[in-house]
């Protein structure tokens, strides 16, 4: 009979190397990569559009419910459609980036993506990065793993993948991350926090390669344990 398809949960905080690491372990499986953050983000983007900020609980909650996200697998980095529109690199922005924290506080906007992301993991064979995969959107995940970093190492990463293209420093992404760290570990709803039956990779000295190659081992014989 052929494999049986598991949920794989990736949380951690940003710049662990979540969506790289969940991306090559989604493609050794043939599994389906699911960005939660990518979802989150477009939320903002469409929010900061429509003028809608994050205490508008009404017009939030209106404007969530109306959305169609879509993420497609792309050639190096998954496509995030926004009611068709592609808003991949949008999304990035600093503009985004630093607004995020506070729709992804909202429960309304929570509680729509929460229901998105369990009817994408349903059928199983997904890999689904985010905060709080593990412990709230697929409690029943047959590995969850807690990906870390030591916040030198996660701003080094940002940096080297767009902050120096944006025009930051080192210094300035390490104080944005640590910001980030204390919103998301902080929050009322869902805070950043271990599954209790996560496991826990500290990526500070591994490449993404290797960490992905530690989950992918213990994916399998999370799948050979029908
Ligand atoms: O991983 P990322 O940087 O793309 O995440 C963007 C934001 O969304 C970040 O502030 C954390 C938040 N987020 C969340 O609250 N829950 C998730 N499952 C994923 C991301």
């Amino acid at each position: 009979s052929s494999p049986r398809r598991i949920a794989i949960a990736i949380d951690g905080p940003a710049g662990a190397g979540k969506s790289t690491v969940a991306r090559l372990v989604a493609g050794r499986f043939g599994y389906v990569y699911i960005d939660t953050g990518a979802m989150y983000r477009a939320v903002a983007l469409a929010a900061l559009r429509a003028g809608v900020e994050p205490g508008m609980t009404g017009e939030l909650e209106k404007l969530v419910s109306e959305l169609d996200i879509r993420l497609e697998p792309g050639d190096v980095v998954q496509r995030v459609r926004l009611n068709g529109e592609d808003v991949t690199d949008e999304i990035r922005s600093r503009a985004v980036t630093s607004v995020v924290p506070a729709y992804a506080a909202v429960p309304a906007v929570r509680a729509r993506l929460v229901e998105l992301q369990r009817a994408m993991a349903r059928e199983g064979g997904v890999v689904m990065d985010g905060r709080d995969i593990g412990t709230h959107v697929l409690p029943d995940a047959e590995l969850k793993v807690f990906l870390t970093a030591s916040v030198q190492e996660r701003a080094r990463r940002r940096y080297e993948e767009s902050g120096r293209a944006q025009g930051m420093t080192l210094e300035m992404l390490e104080e944005e991350i640590a910001e980030r760290d204390r919103q998301d570990a902080s929050r009322e709803i869902s805070p950043l926090v271990k599954a209790e039956d996560a496991i826990v990779l500290d990526t500070t000295t591994l490449t993404a390669e290797e960490a992905a190659e530690r989950i992918a081992a213990l994916a399998g014989r999370s799948i050979a344990e029908a």
